[in-house]
Order: structure tokens, then sequence, then C-alpha cells
């Protein structure tokens, strides 16, 4: 067994996971040549919400954001997440949209991919992957890791080669809502590992309090590579601490070879990121509690929040047990989807409504028939035919990629967008956030010729990494 390697994901999900993605570039600009030197196997440094953030809330092209990091990190891989064929939007892009995007990301500087979907259906990721391997970069499929009864080894180790019959160069383990045990790390990763040849790394959240065990039992069954986080942005709802990761193993057959008193500079500048977040606000001490309550209800904690704040709007918080109890008959009648953006926020509104409305499926969202319909791509369970009849009301279901469907759209949004470009990426900004990219592209317009141009923020997702 080799040495294992370490994914630093502080420049994009640490922050995300604990910071509302706000950590800016001015704020990791003085850090980067730094951590450049400290031999990570690759720094996640992109993609997930920090694009949404950079436009929305911080005024920040994301493009110069990821050629500036590529400039200060000349010698660590880049890394993205990137959410298929939604790319890091929320609706599925035709086919051109998503290979002009992955080009482009790949011209900019990342050199790992980090794909993933929703439902796991494996034909969302054939354009990404493909497209990442055409641009000579490495396409990593995340498995959206999820409980349940169908969600079984079997179940996974069939998707993992899935996987690897497509062509990813490894695959990742994405425990997103921190629902993994230490022991089932342990018989999933040697079950996975027995059953394809590419890399496994492992992505879990402490939320629960479990990951650096998990981590540990992963290491002891072959994990290749894991994703740890610098220890001022890490444990609550971000991952297990670099630092301490790297002690664990140090001297060991897994040793890193990772400098702990290099590692504790890079340390000491993200305290004082950290004490700046919590003065101003933006660090929320909560974040940083353990919450076992995500292996009782088996939803993320992002999810969790955000059902308990939309009963709060309706005045009916004192439902949320109804609404807990109800997730779990809402994901099974749509096939059992994994919580994950969009998933997690589609299953937990619909339950949300069919408590409030009193009698379930009374009212439905549009994106809820949009599952049901298989708008989103093929459940990993058959949705029962009588109730998808009940829900679409006469309309087909689709049963094809639902990407097929999709006529080419980048000339398209080339034209609708066409006043504001300055650089060629700025058509897939616009593509990924028609309403905030204006706004922002304004402000940049502004900014150049020095006008002042306040706008109002529209309302921001709340996502579950
Ligand atoms: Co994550």
């Amino acid at each position: 067994m080799g040495k294992l390697k370490i994914t630093e994901t502080v420049l994009r999900d640490a922050h995300q996971s604990l910071i509302a993605t706000r950590m800016s570039l001015d704020e990791m600009k003085p850090i980067l040549s730094e951590m450049d030197k400290i031999g990570f196997y690759s720094a996640e440094v992109w993609g997930g919400a920090t694009f949404d953030s950079c436009i929305r809330f911080l005024d920040e092209d994301p493009w110069e954001r990821l050629r500036v990091i590529r400039r200060e990190m000349p010698n660590t891989k880049l890394q993205m997440l990137f959410r298929g064929q939604n790319m890091l939007g929320y609706r599925h892009y035709a086919d051109d949209c998503v290979e002009y995007f992955v080009q482009k990301s790949i011209a900019n500087g990342i050199d790992i991919i980090r794909i993933f979907d929703a439902l796991n259906d494996i034909r969302n990721l054939e354009t990404a992957v493909k497209a990442a391997k055409k641009e000579g970069g490495h396409a990593q499929i995340a498995i959206s890791y999820t409980l349940g009864e169908v969600f079984t080894h079997e179940y996974y180790v069939n998707y993992a080669k899935e996987i690897e019959s497509l062509g990813a160069d490894s695959i990742c383990i994405k425990d997103m809502a921190a629902l993994l045990t230490p022991y089932e790390a342990s018989s999933l990763v040697a079950e996975l590992k027995k059953a394809v040849n590419i890399p496994i790394q492992l992505h879990t959240h402490y939320t629960t309090g479990l990951a650096s065990m998990c981590i540990m039992k992963a290491v002891e069954a072959g994990v290749d590579v894991v994703d740890t986080a610098m220890s001022p942005l890490a444990l609550g709802t971000s991952h297990a601490p670099t630092e301490s990761i790297v002690a664990a193993f140090q001297g060991t057959e897994y040793d890193t070879g990772l400098d702990l008193v290099k590692l504790g500079e890079i340390r000491e500048y993200f305290m004082g990121l950290r004490q700046k977040y919590l003065d101003n606000g933006l660090l929320d001490p909560k974040m940083l509690a353990t919450d076992a309550n995500a292996l009782i209800y088996q939803v993320p904690g992002g999810m969790l929040s955000n059902l308990l704040s939309q009963l709060k709007q309706a005045g009916k918080e004192d439902q949320l047990n109804d609404v807990l109890a109800e997730v779990p008959r809402v994901r099974k009648d749509a096939g059992y989807p994994p919580l994950v953006t969009p998933t997690s926020q589609i299953v937990g509104t619909q339950a949300v409504f069919n408590v409030i409305m009193g009698e379930r499926y009374k009212t439905v969202t549009s994106e809820f028939k949009g599952v049901v319909k298989g708008e989103y791509g093929k459940t990993p369970v058959p949705i029962d035919p009588e109730f998808q009849k009940m829900i679409l009301k006469g309309e087909e279901p689709i049963t094809c990629r639902p990407a097929d469907l999709l006529e080419p759209e980048l000339d398209k949004l080339r034209e609708e967008c066409a006043e504001w470009i300055e650089q060629e990426e700025d058509v897939l900004t616009y593509a990924m956030f028609p309403k905030v990219a204006p706004k922002f592209f304004e402000k940049r317009r502004d900014k150049k010729y020095g006008v002042d141009g306040a706008h109002a923020d529209a309302e921001a997702k709340v996502h579950t990494v």
C-alpha cells in the first residue's frame, strides 16, 4: 500500500461549509505560494458554490480567481467540483455548454474535475467526462453517498464499475451529509478497491463528528486520497483537520510525507482569517458544533436548517417532526434520490408542502414533478407508474438522457449577453446565473469606468456540499 495523499479543501469546501463561501481572493492571495510548497496531492479551489458567491456577493470574476490561484500555485494540482450536466448551475445544460465549460476550466488552470450527479445517473456524467479527457484533464466521478434500503454495497460497487467503464480516472466517495460511519467506510472502501482498479478518494464532512475515524478506517482499507481542511476552517460542517490527519499517519506505511512545521505556518495565517470571520459574524460557532442528528434523520445538516426555516416562514415550526417523518416517504415515492443539491431542496420542499397542506401531493412543486418526470435523469429505483401518472397528470415521462432533448444553446446565450462580454468565459458565467450575471457584469463595467454601481443581491441558494 502506498502513501496517503491529501486534497486540501480550505479554499473551496471548507469555507463553503462554514462561512457561506465568502472567502475572497484577496484573503487567499497572501498564502497561496506557501500552500503551493506543502506538497498536497491537490487543492480544491473552485466550483461548487464559489462561482455563484464570487459574482453574487464578492464582486469577483471567478475566472480571474482561478487564473490567479493557478499562477500562485504552479506545483499543486488544482481541483474543482462540477455538478455533471448542471455544471455549477441549477438546470440541465446542453452538451455544447458543458463541453465549453470544461474546456475553459482546464484552459484557465484546473487539473482535476470532480464530477457528480445528484441521482448517480451515469448518463448525466458522460459529456463532462469525455470533455475533460479530451482537454487532457483528470476526470474524477464522485458517488453521491447516501443511506436507504436500496443503497447496498452492491449498488455502490455496480456504480463504481460503470464509472470505471466510462473512462473516469478516479472515484470519490462523496459523503456530503456526513452519514458515513467508520466501519462502513472500511468495508465500502475495501469492496470498491476489489471491484475497480482506479484510485479511490474519500470526501466526508465532520458534521456528525465521525470524519477522522472514517478517514482512518478508509485509509487502512486502502483508500488512496482523502479530503481535509486546514484546522482553522476544519471540524463542524467542514472536514477533518489536515494537520491532525497528517500527524495521525506519520511514521506509518501511510505517511503523507507532509511537513507539520510548514503546515503550522499555514495554520497561523488561516487562524487570522478565522478570527476575522468570528468577529464579523460570518463564522457562527454553531457551525463548529458536532451534530449527530443527521445519523438519526438521515438528512444533511443544511437540509435540516432549510426545512426549519421553511416551516418558520409558514408559522408551522411545530410540525418539524411530521416533516422529518415525511421526508423518507417523499424520497421513496421519488425513486430514492440521494439528498444532495438540488434533490435535497426538491424533496425537502415537497415534504414541507405535504405536511402543511394537510394532504400529500395536494400541491406539487414543478421541481418535484421534474424529478418524477425524469427531467433530472434516472432515479436509483424506478418510480411507481401509478404514482408517476398521478403527479404527471397526462404528461409523458422522459426515459432518455435528459440532455439528449436539449438543442445546442451556446450561440443563443452568446447573443443574449453580447453587450457584457469582455472575455470568452463570460458567456459561461451568464449561462449559469442569467439573473445575477448581468448585475455583476454591469458593476464590473462601472468599476472600470469609475461609476458607483450598487445593486441589491438576489436571494441566495443554500447548498448541500
Ligand atoms: Co463537501
